[in-house]
């Protein structure tokens, strides 16, 4: 039998949570300067129109737990098994730390900035941001794990990224939040035995929050089109595959998770990635070709290596060590393959906005 290498104490959550690894959530900041001198008027209407939502905050009442959930808790979540209540606290550790990244890194903008218009936005993100890692982090708080978030944003590490690496990384993460956030709760909505911890009840108006942050990194981009063409594609098609790579391989490393919803991670990471280039047609004028056998291919070969460089790193030693450098040449390789593989192509539609209908 197997021991599950358990996280049992706030400070090894804390350590989980200040990891700095290619697939730990990271902490951002940029170049505020730029992001004063955004002017939304090219898109005006429709961004009166988002603003108008953020205002009405229909998710106001919503990230509040009710009796149900203690219950919920107590009942059905002490009956999982330790591998898989393992993998749901890591899962609950990583979405914290990237709700809460979104929630700085909006925050530290508002503070920075004097245009109004994008003030106002950042504002209602980290608004919204804040709730979601608080909301997590009372469930985190169930298991004694409550991260000390003032602590985090203190002694993390901070990644700097220009405006438009922002706006494509964060447009991104917020979709294909959505794009997790709802397939599971789809999934769980047509299998409610296996709901396993009432946190996934709240994913349905909890993703339509994400849905908007990303529309708001839509909008902002249209205003700029050199960054939607010319070299600039190819950063997008850069960050498309980090983004895809990093979920595959980080999802595919907690099988029970999935497992335990009904789900494959193969097909669920698939599901995401099709909604996710679905929905990105509104404004990156590339997507990548995920049914490429070439791309399937290359997505597993990923987790291999990443298999690889966990082993080499539970050795230790010189060797493990070499080890560790011989995986990250291989990864590296098969990135750039991957990277290199051709991409589909799309003119961007005349209206930005689209809706949240999966
Ligand atoms: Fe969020
Ligand atoms: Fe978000």
């Amino acid at each position: 039998m197997t021991t599950v290498q358990m996280i049992a104490t706030p400070d090894e959550a804390a350590r989980k949570a200040k990891e700095s690894t290619l697939l730990s959530p990271r902490f951002y900041t940029t170049d505020f300067k730029a992001m004063d001198a955004i002017d939304v008027s090219p898109i005006r209407a429709e961004w009166d129109a988002m603003m108008a939502e953020y205002e009405g905050d229909n998710n106001h009442d919503h990230f509040q737990r009710n009796e149900l959930f203690a219950k919920e808790v107590s009942e059905v979540f002490s009956q999982v098994s330790p591998e898989l209540r393992k993998e749901f606290l890591e899962f609950l550790i990583t979405s914290v730390t990237s709700e809460f990244s979104g929630c700085i890194l909006y925050n530290e903008i508002q503070k920075n900035i004097s245009n109004p218009d994008i003030k106002a936005l950042m504002r209602f993100m980290a608004r919204d941001e804040s709730r979601h890692a608080g909301f997590i982090n009372q469930s985190l708080k169930d298991f004694g794990l409550g991260l000390d978030l003032g602590g985090l944003k203190r002694t993390k590490a901070y990644t700097y990224f220009k405006p438009k690496y922002i706006f494509y990384a964060t447009y991104l993460s917020e979709k294909i939040g959505y794009a997790r956030y709802i397939t599971i709760f789809r999934q769980l909505e047509a299998n409610p035995d296996k709901r396993f911890h009432p946190i996934f009840r709240w994913f349905e108006r909890w993703c339509n929050d994400e849905f908007r942050h990303g529309e708001s990194f839509a909008l902002i981009m249209r205003t700029q089109p050199h960054l939607l063409r010319g070299g600039n594609v190819l950063w997008i098609r850069f960050f498309l595959l980090a983004v895809y790579a990093t979920m595959y391989v980080r999802d595919h490393t907690r099988p029970m998770l999935h497992e335990a919803m009904g789900l494959d991670s193969t097909e669920y990471d698939y599901k995401v990635f099709r909604i996710t280039s679905e929905i990105s047609k509104q404004v990156f004028p590339v997507s990548l070709d995920i049914d490429h056998p070439a791309f399937r291919a290359g997505m597993e070969r990923l987790f291999r290596i990443q298999c690889g460089i966990d082993r080499a790193k539970a050795r230790g030693g010189l060797i493990g060590k070499i080890q560790q450098a011989g995986w990250a040449v291989a990864g590296a390789a098969t990135f750039a393959r991957l990277y290199l593989l051709p991409v589909n192509k799309h003119a961007l539609p005349v209206q930005v906005r689209v809706a949240p209908a999966w």
